[in-house]
């Protein structure tokens, strides 16, 4: 069987005042009624794959088990970084808790910030990569890119086909003028963050690529102990680890990249454009206005007016291309070209102190 690794550890400063540090995007209801964790879970769940495995940390803990729970969801383990290391230690613990059992056992970790509705889409994408998975490749699903996004990682395809295709080379965030030369190219792919792997090809990816990260890694994970059902990573050698994500740590280094090309619709919710650009798609409406119960546009144009607190409600008039978003303790008033910028509103607090 596979396994679904859900990383659930992120912080989701860019959709601020919504996402909080106790309590970030992926565990709100932000597109329909399920959280996207819970979306993520349920989109591998079922005969293709095993229980999941969630890595997460220990504010993030209770809500990833009340989470689960409510959607008739038994992880086979979740396990509690002690700190947050990005997604390169994460990624590597999961692999060294899967080959205890089984070294040839198939990993498949995806994040759990994503909008990806054809859930069925995507499982025969799975299918067609996994053959190239247990033969020792680490396998991407690609999105065809639509704009020059420098959020992402980019990956030059050998061929053209649905795949696996191998992989020439990986660029994680590049700066805009690189991701122009990059989509005027034509043979780059957006990576969607889902890699499917054995775990014995991503320890000796480890070993190859990132060798500093194998030893506290193993140590933590030999030293961890089990609490109220979730498994703690020890602190002391989990905290030496540098904070560096598994597209810098080992992709942009990799010679075994594969690419399976996905050609379902992928959103990475990354800021409130993209919740709004989400919402437009799924219920188109007059002049491109994304409101709720609990707000109201009039004679605007492109906006996102969100609020979060029943009793505030929001009204704009006369708006072109602006996002509010209020809850009970925050209001968020930016042009909407500014979205990754809402990142800035989450220093500056934190400097106020
Ligand atoms: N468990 C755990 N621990 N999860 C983490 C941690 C951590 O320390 N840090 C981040 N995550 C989770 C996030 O919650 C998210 O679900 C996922 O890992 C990816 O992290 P992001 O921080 O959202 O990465 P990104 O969006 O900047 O970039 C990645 O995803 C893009 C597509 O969405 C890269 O893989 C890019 O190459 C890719 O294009
Ligand atoms: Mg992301």
């Amino acid at each position: 069987v596979m396994t679904p690794v859900l990383l659930a550890g992120g912080s989701g400063t860019r959709l601020w005042p919504v996402s909080r540090k106790s309590f970030p995007k992926q565990f709100v209801p932000l597109v329909g009624d399920e959280t996207l964790f819970q979306a993520s879970a349920r989109r591998l769940a079922g005969p293709r794959f095993g229980a999941p495995l969630v890595m997460t940390n220990a504010d993030f803990r209770f809500i990833v088990s009340e989470q689960l729970a409510a959607i008739g969801i038994t992880p086979s383990a979740i396990l509690i970084e002690p700190s947050g290391r990005n997604t390169a230690p994460a990624i590597l613990a999961a692999a060294l808790s899967v080959a205890e059992k089984d070294p040839d056992g198939l990993l498949l970790v995806a994040p759990s910030d994503h909008v990806v509705p054809d859930a069925e889409a995507f499982g025969r994408a799975v299918e067609l990569g996994t053959p190239a998975a247990k033969a020792g490749r680490i396998v991407t699903f690609g999105i065809t890119p639509t704009r020059p996004e420098t959020g992402y990682g980019y990956m030059e395809a050998e061929t053209s086909g649905e795949g696996p295709v191998v992989l020439k080379r990986f660029v994680e965030k590049p700066d805009l003028a690189t991701a122009n030369e990059m989509i005027s190219q034509g043979n780059f792919l957006w990576n969607a963050g889902i890699f499917l792997f054995s775990a014995r090809t991503m320890i000796d990816a480890f070993r190859a690529h990132a060798p500093e990260f194998l030893e506290p890694v193993q140590q933590a994970l030999g030293e961890a102990r089990t609490d109220l059902g979730f498994l703690r990573i020890a602190p002391g050698p989990w905290d030496t680890l540098p904070d560096v994500s598994i597209d810098y740590a080992v992709l942009e280094k990799a010679d075994n990249l594969s690419v399976v090309r996905f050609s379902g619709h992928w959103s990475d919710l990354g800021g409130w454009d993209a919740v709004w650009r989400e919402a437009q798609e799924d219920a188109p409406a007059e002049g491109g206005n994304v409101t709720d119960g609990h707000s109201t546009a009039i004679d605007c144009e492109n906006v996102l007016l969100r609020s979060q607190d029943e009793g505030v409600e929001v009204v704009g008039i006369g708006l072109k291309d602006v996002m509010v978003v209020s809850t009970n303790d925050a209001v968020l008033v930016a042009g909407m070209d500014r979205a990754q910028d809402v990142r800035k509103a989450v220093s500056a607090l934190k400097a106020k102190g």
